[in-house]
């Protein structure tokens, strides 16, 4: 029977590897962290972001408000700080330790830090217009539908949407678990054909979206791994260092928890659906992440001479599977 992988006992509990996971944004740390050297220009994550937001969208550096859920350290908004001038920002996060984290490293601003899981605090968003929000590799966490095959779905009938709205995707009973995901690939006509059995479906992410769109955001910037990901040219001519793309959201073991990677191809389906603007992407051409003649010796030999040519191959290996999506509405 199909079943939910959960990650909120884990990032509530007070776990020390909660400290451990080595996201691409702390990778790179303030710009001068080993990995950065594969950048074109060093420089910190969140300032890279910022820039690709200007660029990409019509927020302003001088913008209204910005809100971050998950943020980790803070190191994100720290480096988009440098870049935007908001008048409000906000950091949402489940995790009591992390925002403790956030509070330290951004405590030269005046930042509202609200300690809630997503689902229980997006519909307060409901109300207040929001310029930009955050959410860098967090949807991975949020709860995945495993085993499922396409006998069980015919099986079942879809979840009434009225009642999908009020559900709070931790607490859905076996049965609910299969009708919600009947839901989703029905009212969105997502594609599960060709998929191995049994296979998975990024729940609490869609479901995201679907909130996302009762919400006042203007923009929604989120980056993860995916399980659809195409690399981007010339890294595209590198078979070894090709990302997985079987679209089935796999498993990836952490300390202590697991997490799935992502299908965005589902979540872009439900966004337009939704009339948001759609704007997707690989995290390797946000980074500008470096190709010149050793970059290119290094991925066609597979033969690091070096330890920064080690760290190298593992950043490029590392950062291949990363994709993004950009909602606007
Ligand atoms: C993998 S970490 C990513 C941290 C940071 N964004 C980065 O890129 O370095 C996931 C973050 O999301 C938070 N988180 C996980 N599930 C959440 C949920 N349901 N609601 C709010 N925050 C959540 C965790 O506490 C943690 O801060």
């Amino acid at each position: 029977m199909p079943k939910l992988n959960l990650t909120s006992d884990y990032y509530t509990g007070d776990h020390p590897s909660l400290l451990w996971e080595m996201t691409i944004c702390q990778s790179l740390g303030d710009g001068d962290g080993a990995f950065a050297k594969a950048l074109t220009r060093p420089a910190p994550y969140g300032a890279l972001v910022g820039e690709f937001l200007i660029a990409n969208s019509s927020l302003t550096v001088a913008c209204a408000n910005i809100i971050e859920i998950g943020a980790g350290y803070g190191t994100l908004m720290a480096g988009l700080l440098t870049v935007l001038q908001p008048r409000q920002i906000g950091m949402v996060d489940i995790s009591p330790t992390l925002l403790e984290k956030q509070r330290q490293r951004l405590q030269k601003y005046p930042i509202s830090f609200h300690c809630s899981d997503l689902f229980t605090w997006l519909p307060d968003l409901k109300q207040q217009p929001v310029d930009l929000l955050l959410l860098n590799e967090i949807i991975g966490d949020l709860p995945t539908i495993t085993g499922l095959t396409r006998k069980n779905l015919q099986n079942s009938a879809p979840t009434p949407n009225p009642i999908a709205k009020k559900i709070n995707p931790a607490s859905l009973n076996e049965s609910e678990i299969l009708s919600e995901a009947c839901r989703l690939i029905t009212t969105y006509n997502l594609d599960i054909n060709k998929l191995t059995e049994p296979f998975n479906l990024n729940y609490g992410a869609l479901l995201f979206i679907e909130r996302l769109a009762q919400t006042n955001v203007a923009r929604t910037f989120i980056t993860e791994h995916g399980c659809d990901t195409v690399l981007p040219y010339p890294f595209s001519l590198f078979p070894s260092i090709q990302p997985g793309a079987d679209r089935n959201p796999r498993r990836i073991i952490l300390k202590e928890h697991d997490e799935y990677n992502i299908r965005f191809d589902h979540l872009e389906q439900i966004a337009i659906a939704l009339n948001f603007k759609v704007t997707r992407f690989h995290l390797m051409d946000l980074l500008k992440i470096r190709f010149d003649d050793e970059i290119n010796y290094l991925l066609t030999s597979q033969k690091p001479i070096n330890e920064t040519q080690e760290i190298f191959l593992e950043f490029y290996e590392h950062i291949a599977e990363y994709q993004g999506i950009l909602l606007e509405q």
